[in-house]
């Protein structure tokens, strides 16, 4: 493989992580359930669908600005959340927030964070999004619902297709054949990460489940931790009780299906996410782009639809506009890029999709977001 001088793409920011990161933590990122199917689907997908050219339009005029549950932001696209990514950059949630602020966007802070709400808030400006896993334990629930409101979160985006951990195989490997020492190896493999997020990241603890996290501190711990404290329990009425403690904008994410996408309409969501968790959780299921228009025509006109899933540069999120999306979301190119390049190299990356978005759209033929639509795209 030749040398890549820069970092610029997505792609180029993966294989920079992959060398820094200990293996078990590039692994985690990286990974997808089983057969990691549905993971390569979602990239695949994208490349089967072409962009239609359209020229002498007077395109001097581009404008991907947008505005995502209810704010306006520079291009449609938002953060995803990601569990632990302190573990793959020193205090890697501020570095993203602050990456995402500088770049117009909102960032999404997972329920399983390192950093803290109060944190993020703390060294932020713009209001962020909070993400919420279901525990058991109801009034953690609503003591964390009532630090994100503090922290100024206005959306609550709900994830709803974690009922259970999918199988992971890399991690089932890394944490059964790589016990201790294995482990120790890894991290002495890559002594860059060792003192700069190792040592001087600390504390690794989830800070928005300090009164319930127990054993975080291997990716072990982590997953009995989940299967422990998550809630599988959960339907669609623990909808109408979240909806009754969170007055804010309510996004369900990981939903497929359209009868899915009409029920979190009725129990009065404002937006869900088309997303299988970045084929993390049921390997086999169809890849979130294709799912994207039969949801947009069944609540589309009533909510926003947004999607994630294999997004990996400005081309696809052109793509899944066109395709009635209202903004995408983003998951491993921006933990790579943080774990590679920091909050520095997150700013590029968004520049590069923003460039890319205004790019394409040019010689495409239109000037705004609400011009893109599914006739502009075909199979090829
Ligand atoms: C995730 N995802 C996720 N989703 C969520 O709702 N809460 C979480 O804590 C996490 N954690 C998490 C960790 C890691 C390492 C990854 C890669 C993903 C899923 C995430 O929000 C998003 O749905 C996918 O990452 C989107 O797919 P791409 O962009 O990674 O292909
Ligand atoms: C994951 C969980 C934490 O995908 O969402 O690892």
């Amino acid at each position: 493989m030749t040398k890549r001088l820069a970092s610029v793409t997505a792609e180029d920011y993966r294989l920079l992580a992959e060398k820094r990161l200990p293996t078990f933590l590039y692994d985690y990122i990286a990974g997808g359930a089983n057969d990691e199917m549905t993971m390569a689907a979602n990239i695949a997908d994208f490349r089967k669908l072409c962009l239609k050219q359209q020229v002498m339009r007077d395109v001097s005029d581009v404008d991907i600005s947008t505005v995502l549950s209810g704010k306006a932001c520079r291009m449609p696209l938002a953060l995803a959340p990601v569990g632990m990514a302190g573990m793959m950059a020193r205090r890697g949630e501020v570095q993203a927030a602050r990456g995402a602020e500088k770049a117009g966007v909102p960032f999404t802070c997972s329920t399983v964070g390192i950093c803290s709400v109060e944190e993020i808030k703390a060294a932020t400006n713009s209001p962020f999004w909070f993400q919420l896993y279901m525990l058991r334990n109801r009034d953690v629930v609503l003591s964390i619902l009532e630090r994100a409101k503090a922290a100024g979160c206005e959306t609550l985006v709900f994830t709803v297709d974690l009922a259970v951990p999918g199988m992971r195989h890399r991690d089932r490997r890394n944490a059964m054949g790589a016990g201790g020492l294995a482990i120790l190896s890894q991290i002495v493999a890559r002594p860059r990460w060792a003192v700069d997020v190792g040592l001087r990241g600390q504390p690794h603890s989830l800070g928005n489940l300090t009164e319930v996290a127990t054993d975080t501190s291997s990716l072990n711990g982590y997953k009995n931790f989940v299967e422990e404290q998550f809630d599988a329990t959960v339907s669609w009425k623990d909808i109408a009780w979240l909806r009754s403690v969170w007055s804010g904008k309510l996004i369900i994410k990981g939903v497929l299906q359209e009868d899915d996408a009409r029920e979190a309409m009725d129990a009065g969501a404002d937006g869900v996410v088309v997303s299988n968790h970045g084929g993390r959780q049921l390997d086999s299921v169809a890849s979130s782009i294709s799912k994207l228009p039969a949801v947009v025509s069944a609540v589309g006109d009533q909510m926003e639809v947004y999607m994630d899933g294999g997004v990996r540069s400005g081309i696809d999120v052109v793509k899944a506009i066109a395709l009635g999306a209202r903004g995408v979301l983003i998951g491993r190119p921006w933990i790579w890029t943080v774990a590679a390049k920091k909050e520095a190299g997150l700013i590029d990356l968004l520049n590069t999709f923003q460039q890319e978005i205004s790019v394409a759209m040019a010689l495409m033929g239109v000037n705004k977001i609400d011009q893109l639509h599914g006739g502009m795209i075909e199979r090829c």
